[in-house]
């Protein structure tokens, strides 16, 4: 067998064997064993396509219009399709056809925090983690419908033991061990701006993760989609880690799924600025895709419709349903698509020409896991309050920071006290005055909450630090 030092010689990458000859053993070994998995035909295709000759964004090459959804507003307009949806929804979960997913793999650089992201904790007065939030969900939802509920989840080489140990020391928050899957996700090293691989040490590979877009390829690789298959599993229902608001199982939503026999359909919100950083839903060459923030143009992101509306006001939230089939096509080594890959240019910390270790201007590949949609048959986008679904915690401070979170998750629950005819004292924009918090497994949803509330023989006070749990 070849050395993988002579092919990285072949394919121009020798500089990654540079000090392989002073390495010990083991640490030979260890450099060898991460050369081997790297797909250098690949790489070298990244490098020429996406280093050396920069595509560039190119709007005016496609004709790009808003893509259509379905209105939230339609849910009174239109009161049977929904309960039409929420009905196969419904029974599609009770079958057990339903398995949920966490992208987790992320580095959460911007929230500045040293843990793997679904550690953090994030509800208002427990504290409880994200990961705890979303197994709370499941449990609920598995209870509803009395049917198993398996939740895969990526992770990272770099976050992967510590969430092992996190569940692991919460007795999996009370789900079944064999029914959480985690797998890491893939890793791609990271090139100079003249293309060439980096290390992190003299016998390290930079590597870093594939993006949210790797979860494909690593859901057939770890063997998800076969489990998912022996199972009779053929919707997965994908969210980001960071969001404690996501209807980890919406039945509504696989109901409109199934009804359009879509192989993607994917929930999105209207934005609250032009300039919001969301992902918009459009409508290119004829195919349902997502353009990143960054990418639609200035004068498309402020562009107003007749009524006065935002034109591209689509935002995309992440959560989306997955038919199995499409997984297995663009994680698969199947030749009938793949997904293509974006560029990060990111300072990563990697030797210099010296041998040093210093901040290298570096390019990282990613994958984006929107970019399965022109791939898919019949993808369709379902529109949801920002309210009810969307509070990420994405930076340490102010939008999408902790604090934006549970005070959204705090106007969530005094909405469903209002429900329940229990007023409580709010300011101006809604948020209560004293903390409050209701857990998943109490109640999980507005209509939940009141029934369970009504069940409350004598009510509890409402004073602050209340907690409603099972
Ligand atoms: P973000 O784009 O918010 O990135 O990820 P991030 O890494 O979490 O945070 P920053 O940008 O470093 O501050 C959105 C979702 O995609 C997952 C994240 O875990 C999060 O759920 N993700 C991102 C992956 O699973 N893998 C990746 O390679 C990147």
């Amino acid at each position: 067998m070849i050395h993988p030092r002579h092919l990285f010689e072949e394919h121009g990458q020798e500089q990654v064997f540079r000090y392989f000859d002073d390495l010990s053993p083991d640490r030979q070994d260890e450099l060898t064993r991460q050369a081997s998995a790297i797909d250098l035909d690949e790489i070298d295709h990244l490098v020429e396509t996406l280093v050396k000759h920069s595509p560039g964004s190119d709007p005016s090459s496609a004709q790009i219009e808003p893509a259509e959804y379905i209105p939230y507003a339609s849910k009174e307009q239109d009161f049977l399709s929904w309960q039409r949806a929420r009905t196969a929804g419904e029974q599609a979960i009770r079958k057990g056809r339903v398995a949920a997913f966490t992208v987790a793999g992320g580095q959460g650089t911007r929230l500045g925090f040293s843990g793997p992201k679904g550690t953090f904790p994030i509800s208002p007065v427990r504290e409880k983690s994200l990961f705890q939030i979303f197994a709370e969900k499941l449990i609920a939802c598995s209870q509803r419908y009395q049917c198993n509920i398996p939740w895969f989840i990526m992770t990272s080489e770099e976050n992967h033991e510590e969430t092992y140990d996190f569940f692991s020391d919460h007795a999996w928050f009370g789900l079944q061990a064999e029914n959480v899957n985690l797998f890491s996700q893939g890793t791609l090293p990271a090139v100079d701006r003249e293309g060439k691989i980096l290390l992190a040490d003299k016998h390290r590979i930079a590597l870093s993760p594939d993006g949210h877009g790797g979860s494909l390829r690593a859901l057939v690789r770890s063997g998800a989609t076969q489990k998912m298959q022996a199972k009779g599993i053929d919707i997965l229902s994908c969210f980001q880690v960071d969001n404690p608001l996501v209807k980890c199982i919406d039945p509504d939503f696989i109901g409109f799924h199934l009804d359009e026999v879509s192989q993607l359909s994917s929930k999105t919100i209207v934005k609250n600025s032009p300039d919001e950083k969301v992902g918009v839903f459009c409508q290119k060459d004829n195919n349902t895709c997502v353009v990143e923030y960054s990418d639609l143009p200035q004068q498309l992101q402020h562009q107003l419709d007749s009524s006065g509306a935002l034109r591209f006001r689509s935002g995309s939230i992440a959560v989306h349903l997955f038919d199995r089939k499409l997984i297995e096509q663009l994680g698969g080594n199947a030749c009938d698509g793949s997904l293509p890959f974006h560029v990060a240019n990111k300072k990563v910390t990697a030797l210099d020409q010296k041998g040093q270790l210093s901040e290298i201007d570096a390019v990282k590949f990613e994958m984006f896991i929107f970019d399965a949609l022109p791939f898919a048959k019949n993808p369709l986008v379902l529109e949801t309050l920002r309210e009810s679904e969307f509070s990420p915690v994405k930076n340490a401070q102010g939008k999408d920071s902790p604090e934006s979170s549970r005070r959204d998750q705090q106007r969530q629950f005094a909405r469903w006290f209002r429900a329940a005819g229990m007023d409580l004292p709010c300011d101006a924009k809604g948020t209560p005055e004293i903390k409050i918090e209701i857990s998943p497994q109490f109640a999980d949803s507005k209509e939940a909450f009141v029934e369970a509330w009504k069940s409350l023989s004598p009510p509890p006070v409402l004073e602050d630090g209340l907690v409603l749990e099972l």
